[in-house]
């Protein structure tokens, strides 16, 4: 994609990633892209707010070149070391070998330990102003969003908050960058919602600081490093990003997920029941397989919903496998607050239930009911399953 000006010498000079499988190396992407958003100020002194990732070098230099020539370039101002924005520094620095690299005293250090960078750095502490010219920088320190050293750039004169990876989301951009001009905010307000429990949700409570940190700071656009330009409603990421955050320790929504596996069909079976008791008292239900879905498309129902309902075999008198991957990365998360219930087949020892009670033991979720069968479910079972499944969505429903 061409530069784009975002205000007058303001540019976006982001590239569209619609190749990478696993954003980190982790996360499923193939079907969404993400953007890797660089900005471009073309003033006295020109100025890049972070780079991208190691990646379609010649389309990213070709956008600056639409602006100034690459040697021009006199700060790098780098607020997140991660190479997903710090990937193309290397090259930068052979070409432009005298730009100073403007970050964090975290980012000195991370210079030195990724990039063997040594000179030219400037430190910035909290507060610090840069001026380009026409218009002066200043920095804000946000430190574990979701790195040690990250930091926002704010440009006063134009109102705009570079927030780097916070108030980012997957989604590669199609033709518009802009939440205005954008026909499918659904979409990105989805994919951010993913993005926020896959990278930042462990940070949560650094968000609400970062979030109070520039309350009073006027703001008209929040250009983030991933995902759309927010600047019709800009406010509108900064909510929602508040909302996700809050959830790490305040009441959630009130909705079931259910996330079940099966081997041969009979978990699956008593998993339809369960489901129907459920939506019987009302309660919205999001159903994942544990086996064929990703982690990352299932936890942002398990961080957003009030209640989790498992259902899993017993696999070698433990737990079956995809189950426990998926409560091992809620464990990893730190995805608290949750009523759950449990159901599953078994054909001799059992041991599945044991497994799981140890596993989400450190989220102190109130496991309020469990329900385990022989086998095959009986009719008996299955009415039975509908039963646990509507006593359960009335637990969920009462904290209302
Ligand atoms: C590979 C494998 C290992 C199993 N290990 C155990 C076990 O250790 N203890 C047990 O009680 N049942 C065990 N079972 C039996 C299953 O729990 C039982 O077949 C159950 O009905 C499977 O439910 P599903 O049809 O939902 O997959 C095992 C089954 C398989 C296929
Ligand atoms: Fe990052
Ligand atoms: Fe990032």
């Amino acid at each position: 994609m061409p530069a784009v000006s975002i205000k007058p010498d303001i540019y976006w000079i982001g590239v569209n990633d619609r190749i990478t499988d696993l954003f980190e190396g982790l996360w499923p992407i193939t079907n969404e892209g993400v953007t890797y958003n660089s900005y471009l100020i073309n003033d006295e002194k020109k100025a890049i707010i972070d780079l991208m990732k190691s990646f379609k070098g010649d389309e990213y230099f070709a956008q600056i070149d639409e602006i100034t020539d690459v040697s021009k370039i006199d700060y790098i101002i780098i607020n997140h070391m991660e190479p997903d924005h710090s990937g193309l520094l290397r090259t930068l620095r052979r070409i432009s070998p005298k730009v100073t690299l403007v970050g964090s005293a975290k980012t000195k250090k991370l210079l030195e330990d990724f990039f063997s960078i040594r000179n030219n750095v400037e430190v910035v502490g909290d507060g610090d102003k840069l001026s380009l010219g026409n218009r002066t920088l200043q920095f804000f320190m946000t430190p574990f969003l979701h790195w040690p050293e990250t930091m926002m750039t704010y440009d006063p004169s134009d109102r705009i908050l570079f927030s780097c990876d916070a108030f980012g989301g997957y989604g590669a951009i199609r033709g518009a960058i802009f939440d205005d001009l954008c026909e499918n905010a659904d979409f990105y307000e989805k994919e951010a919602l993913r993005y926020y429990v896959n990278i930042v949700a462990n940070y949560s409570p650094r968000v609400l600081s970062a979030i109070e940190k520039l309350a009073d700071i006027p703001v008209d656009v929040i250009a983030p490093s991933h995902g759309l330009i927010w600047r019709g409603n800009s406010s509108r990421i900064v909510d929602l990003y508040k909302k996700w955050a809050e959830y790490a320790t305040e009441k959630t929504e009130p909705g079931v997920t259910l996330v079940y596996g099966s081997m041969y069909g009979n978990t699956d079976v008593v998993m339809n029941a369960v489901a129907q008791g459920i939506s019987r008292v009302g309660v919205p239900v999001e159903i994942f397989d544990a086996a064929r879905t990703h982690v990352s498309y299932i936890l942002p129902s398990l961080w957003t919903k009030r209640g989790v309902m498992i259902g899993a075999p017993t696999y070698e008198v433990s737990l079956f496998p995809p189950m426990a991957d998926v409560l091992n990365m809620a464990v990893r998360k730190r995805i608290k607050n949750k009523k759950a219930a449990y159901f599953g087949s078994y054909g001799w020892s059992g041991g599945a239930l044991r497994e799981m009670q140890k596993i989400i033991e450190p989220l102190k979720w109130d496991l309020t009911d469990t329900f385990e069968f022989l086998g095959a479910p009986t009719e008996e079972d299955i009415k039975k399953a509908e039963e646990f499944g509507a006593r359960f969505a009335e637990l969920v429903k009462k904290e209302d």
